[in-house]
């Protein structure tokens, strides 16, 4: 069964998704700053700061696809974006290249993008228009990933806008509510481990 790790467990997308993945990943690692206030006796927490390179090491032993939901999510300070987001980052995703995690899902963000209007259709190819402090945090870590995809260390998804949170927190018309969220959850890790939805 494979070992699936979560970061940013105790965040909104994580306390939103981390409750629908046990029946398909029993073997679900969550990972936060600290404990979410309602971790289960069931679920498995390891707390780690991202930013701490020895740390996010333990939190990968022996993991097989990450969902890297973990950092500063909002606009601040350059300096805890510059250590959660950009090093944390770097942090996770050289651990797993290490450690041959096979696959990567990472909560991006549409601040990777910026500026283009609405009925511009993008590509994954656009080019980035970071603008404020917490938008090269995602350009960077999108710009490692397209690396380490096409340096066949793992494939990767980056999701933006709005994912898994609650029906009535999102733009219905923008968001990857929750439902689709899973689906794509299971599409990438599926593909993984084939069987994983035989039962
Ligand atoms: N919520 C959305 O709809 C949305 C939309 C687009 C992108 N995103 C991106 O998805 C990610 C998660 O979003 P969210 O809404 O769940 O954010 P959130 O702020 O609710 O959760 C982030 C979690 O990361 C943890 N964290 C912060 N610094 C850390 C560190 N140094 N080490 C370990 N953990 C740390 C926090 O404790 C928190 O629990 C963010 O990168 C955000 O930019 C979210």
């Amino acid at each position: 069964m494979p070992r699936i790790l979560m970061t940013g467990a105790a965040g909104g997308i994580g306390t939103s998704l981390r409750k629908l993945l046990p029946p398909t990943y029993p073997d679900l690692v969550l990972s936060d700053l600290a404990a979410p206030a309602d971790l289960g006796k069931n679920e498995t927490f390891k707390a780690a700061d991202l930013a701490d390179l020895a740390q996010v090491e333990a939190i990968c032993a022996g993991v097989d696809g990450i969902l890297h939901f973990g950092g500063y999510s909002v606009e601040g300070p350059w300096e805890p974006i510059l250590q959660a987001n950009i090093i944390g980052g770097y942090n996770l995703f050289e651990a797993a290249r290490k450690q041959g995690v096979k696959r990567v899902i990472f909560a991006s963000s549409n601040h990777a993008v910026g500026f283009y209007p609405r009925h511009h259709r993008i590509g994954t190819d656009v080019t980035p228009r970071p603008v404020l402090p917490f938008d090269p945090a995602h350009v960077s870590l999108e710009a490692r990933l397209k690396g380490l995809c096409k340096a066949a260390c793992f494939p990767v998804l980056a999701l933006a806008k709005d994912m898994g949170l609650p029906a009535p927190d999102i733009d219905q018309d923008e968001a990857i509510g929750r439902a689709d969220a899973i689906a794509l959850i299971d599409e990438v890790f599926g593909h993984m481990f084939p069987g994983l939805h035989a039962g």
